[in-house]
């Protein structure tokens, strides 16, 4: 069986790919202790995500799948996007809950913009590296609106402010398989995986 990496130690984010990915045998970096802790510093979902594969592919010698994404607010120019997890910068971090200061900055940001111009997109990265061998690149995105207030328990980051195109609940109210079913991510991986068994050959 053919093991992949993923460039992360987010245990949820393993899970969700081994779901995607059934017969491939996915690992996280918690297999591969010493792994190069790589900083985001690209401008671009593809350019951190490629920065991340391709560092994991060469520690490991095997094929590494990487993501990045974020919030990308149309009224915010494509804002928070690769800085949708640092948004609230050192004030965020300094009060000890940083998604939810990034979130109320963005709807501080948005006070004022009507409701019909508060459209926007989670948007995912998702990389695959070979050593030696391909590269492939594909995007997912879920397009919906930034609500007022916050709803929901459920998810992380910015989920409970934000209801995708054509249903009345934020992500934050979705379950996990839901949200899966339509999120950025999960469209993501689905087409990363459609081009796996042709690039490991
Ligand atoms: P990363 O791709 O794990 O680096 O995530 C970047 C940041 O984007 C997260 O910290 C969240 O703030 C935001 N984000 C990415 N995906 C989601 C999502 O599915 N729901 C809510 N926020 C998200």
């Amino acid at each position: 069986m053919t093991r992949i990496v993923l460039a992360t130690h987010n245990k949820g984010k393993v899970a969700e790919l081994h779901r995607i990915l059934g017969e491939l045998d996915v690992v996280g970096l918690d297999e591969f202790p010493g792994a190069p802790d790589v900083a985001e510093t690209e401008l671009t979902f593809e350019g951190n995500a490629l920065l991340k594969a391709r560092a994991v592919a060469a520690f490991t010698g095997l094929p590494a799948v990487a993501d990045d994404s974020g919030l990308c607010v149309d009224a915010l120019n494509g804002m928070p996007g690769v800085l949708s997890a640092r948004w609230s910068g050192r004030y965020g971090a300094a009060t000890g809950d940083r998604d939810t200061a990034n979130l109320r900055l963005v709807l501080d940001q948005l006070a004022d913009v009507p409701d019909e111009l508060r459209g926007g997109a989670f948007v995912c990265a998702a990389v695959l590296v070979v050593p030696g061998g391909v590269e492939h690149c594909v995007e997912g995105r879920l397009r919906g609106t930034v609500i007022r207030e916050p709803r929901g328990t459920g998810g992380f980051g910015y989920d409970p402010i934000f209801v995708p195109d054509g249903g009345e609940r934020s992500t934050a109210e979705l379950s996990a398989e839901e949200k899966d079913a339509i999120s950025h991510r999960g469209r993501a991986f689905r087409a990363l995986s459609e081009l796996i068994p042709q690039a490991l050959g």
